[in-house]
């Protein structure tokens, strides 16, 4: 089997000149996405924003800097984890993703994961745990770890809800702190 390296590196390129759906158009770059390959814990998210547009790195902003401050209070670096997003183009003035823009983009973050394969995935908001849970309702579910065969989720809220609303805010970090017994739990260190 080739190296994973190579597979990702591949992908990216593929990730980079999709032109699937409508999103290309608009947005700078697409975001592949960042982080360890060797990662057992990954945190995927929504679709890029306007800083992640510009810069073409994930998770960048205001609602980035939040969650690379929750992932470092569980002892980790953003370096020893991977991020990513279920979209990589930025949808226009931050607009929620369509379905079929969903639908087109699936199968990178698909290979993604079978690449690094992670033993828990963060999912962060709604779109997130959809992409999962197709059914799921994050209000229900946030917090708890799911089992999905070759992996776990565990949905929270999405850092930028967070920091619109005080409630969200104290409930993801206490579902941080959950995640943090479960990572000691089963030994995962980064
Ligand atoms: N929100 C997301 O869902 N993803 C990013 O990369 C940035 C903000």
């Amino acid at each position: 089997m080739k190296n994973k390296i190579e597979l990702y590196e591949k992908l990216a390129l593929q990730i980079k000149s999709c032109q699937k759906c409508r999103l290309c158009e608009t947005a700078t770059q697409a975001v592949v996405g960042d982080g360890s390959l060797d990662a057992k814990i990954i945190f995927i998210g929504e679709a890029p924003g306007k800083n992640e547009d510009a810069s073409g790195i994930p998770f960048v902003g205001r609602a980035g800097k939040l969650l690379t401050s929750l992932i470092e209070e569980l002892g980790l670096k953003r370096e020893d984890v991977w991020i990513g997003n279920i979209i990589k183009h930025r949808p226009p003035k931050n607009r929620d993703p369509l379905k079929d823009e969903i639908e087109a983009c699936r199968d990178f973050l698909t290979q993604q994961i079978s690449i690094i394969k992670p033993e828990i995935i963060v999912t962060l908001g709604r779109f997130s745990f959809n992409y999962f849970v197709p059914d799921g309702k994050i209000g229900i579910e946030r917090g708890k770890l799911i089992d999905m065969g070759s992996y776990r989720v565990f949905p929270v809220y999405h850092p930028a809800a967070a920091l619109r609303n005080k409630n969200f805010l104290n409930t993801l970090r206490s579902d941080f702190t959950a995640l943090s017994e479960i990572m000691k739990l089963k030994n995962i260190e980064s």
